[in-house]
């Protein structure tokens, strides 16, 4: 491809900062334009070690904002998007369904309308273009416990032994499963999908969209579940788990989702839609128990000793019971797979928030504590 001029949005925040990171270190021959409006979840100490590389810069913008990024378009000429920017946090789309709406699906639009004004004034016009749009497994709703009598999560399985669970009428997310969002964030996110789907349809846009299940590791905010409870089992604070601790999520290392989105970027098919996940499904309960065990121990502490933090509270309203994606078609028609074992990718990611307190430190501090006692004061 011959593209040179690539925004990523979002990549201030959790995966963006991996992605662009991955960017700027693997292909110095591009200028990666990070866009990011700087939210409480974007943050640039995460891209600390290449915020100097020759191949990268900063534009604190909303995505919103379709006439700074229309100019944008120009200014630089921008060949590619990779968009991540995003409210992505359910909890709080539950309190505040607006933000989501304008952000994600406003500013999903406004992206793309500009886009479509910029590659079509070119004498190339699309050629040669690419608008990734990042989304979640959430879009499609949730699925029962259906896993093959008497096996129980954690499956960390394989794209075959997918097979093998679907043979036994286990249920997984496919790139055709019909969307059936639930919560204000995923149907924001299913309405994000529709329209960049609609401007290919439309106006022939090269557009790719791809799914991911939950991700983890080393920069995420700590309002998600991971770096939330490493935290608050370092500092001996109660864990709040949502429900009877039941549900299951599909984890994925970070970095790995950061793999597939470089790959499809460049080699997926224009118009199509690909599965990220790593076959690995756990219970929150079981998760839970392996952070407290993985903290206990490298802190010193006798292993498990903080198991009475568990604290059962009330369930997130609209609770999706289980997310689980197959990402065979991405295995089988790209050649990506997970890089790391889960075993490995926690006990990586529990080092790295341990390590790094002054981060959490700093993305704690501010409108933090607020947050935190206004999400759970009631529960
Ligand atoms: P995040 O909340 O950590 O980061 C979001 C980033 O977007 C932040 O840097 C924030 O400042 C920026 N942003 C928010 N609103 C903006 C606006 N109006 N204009 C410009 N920038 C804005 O999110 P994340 O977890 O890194 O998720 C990134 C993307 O991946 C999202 O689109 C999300 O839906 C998707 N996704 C996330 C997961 C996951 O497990 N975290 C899984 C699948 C898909
Ligand atoms: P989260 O990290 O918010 O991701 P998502 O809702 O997008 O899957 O939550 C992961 C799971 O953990 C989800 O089932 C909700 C649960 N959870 C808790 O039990 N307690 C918490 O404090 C949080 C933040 C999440």
């Amino acid at each position: 491809m011959s593209m040179k001029n690539i925004v990523i949005t979002g990549g201030a925040g959790f995966i963006g900062s991996h992605v662009v990171r991955l960017f700027v270190n693997k292909y110095p021959e591009y200028h990666i334009i990070n866009l990011d409006k700087l939210t409480y979840a974007g943050n640039l100490a995460n891209l600390k070690d290449i915020e100097n590389a020759p191949n990268y810069e900063f534009v604190k913008m909303d995505i919103c904002d379709f006439d700074a990024f229309y100019k944008l378009m120009q200014d630089k000429k921008v060949d590619g998007i990779i968009h991540l920017a995003a409210e992505s946090h359910v909890d709080r789309s539950i309190k505040d369904p607006f933000t989501f709406a304008r952000t994600n699906v406003m500013g999903t639009l406004s992206l793309l309308q500009a886009a479509k004004l910029y590659w079509e004034s070119l004498p190339e016009k699309y050629e040669g273009k690419r608008f990734y749009h990042i989304s979640t497994d959430e879009v499609y709703g949730a699925l029962e416990l259906t896993h093959p009598e008497g096996i129980e999560p954690p499956f960390t399985t394989t794209a075959s032994s997918a097979e093998h669970h679907l043979a036994y009428g286990d249920k997984f997310f496919l790139e055709t499963t019909k969307y059936n969002p639930h919560s204000p964030y995923s149907a924001s996110k299913a309405s994000s999908d529709h329209f960049v789907r609609a401007f290919h349809d439309t106006y022939g846009m090269p557009v790719v969209v791809t799914n991911c299940s939950n991700n983890y590791g080393p920069y995420q905010f700590p309002e998600k579940l991971i770096p939330l409870f490493i935290n608050n089992i370092r500092h001996r604070m109660p864990l709040p788990v949502y429900g009877k601790g039941e549900n299951v999520r599909d984890w994925l290392y970070v970095v790995d989702h950061a793999r597939a989105i470089d790959l499809i970027f460049h080699k997926g098919k224009i118009a199509d839609t690909y599965n990220i996940g790593g076959f690995n499904e756990w219970k929150n309960i079981d998760i839970i128990k392996v952070l407290i065990n993985t903290v206990d121990r490298l802190l010193g502490r006798k292993e498990g000793e903080d198991m009475d933090l568990i604290t059962y509270v009330t369930d997130r309203a609209g609770h999706d019971l289980r997310y689980a994606i197959d990402s065979s078609k991405l295995q089988r028609e790209l050649g990506w797979e997970p890089s790391l074992q889960f075993e490995e990718g926690i006990e990586k990611t529990v080092r790295w928030y341990l390590d790094n307190q002054e981060w959490l430190d700093n993305v704690t501090s501010g409108d933090y504590q607020k947050y935190y006692d206004n999400m759970y004061k009631d529960r």
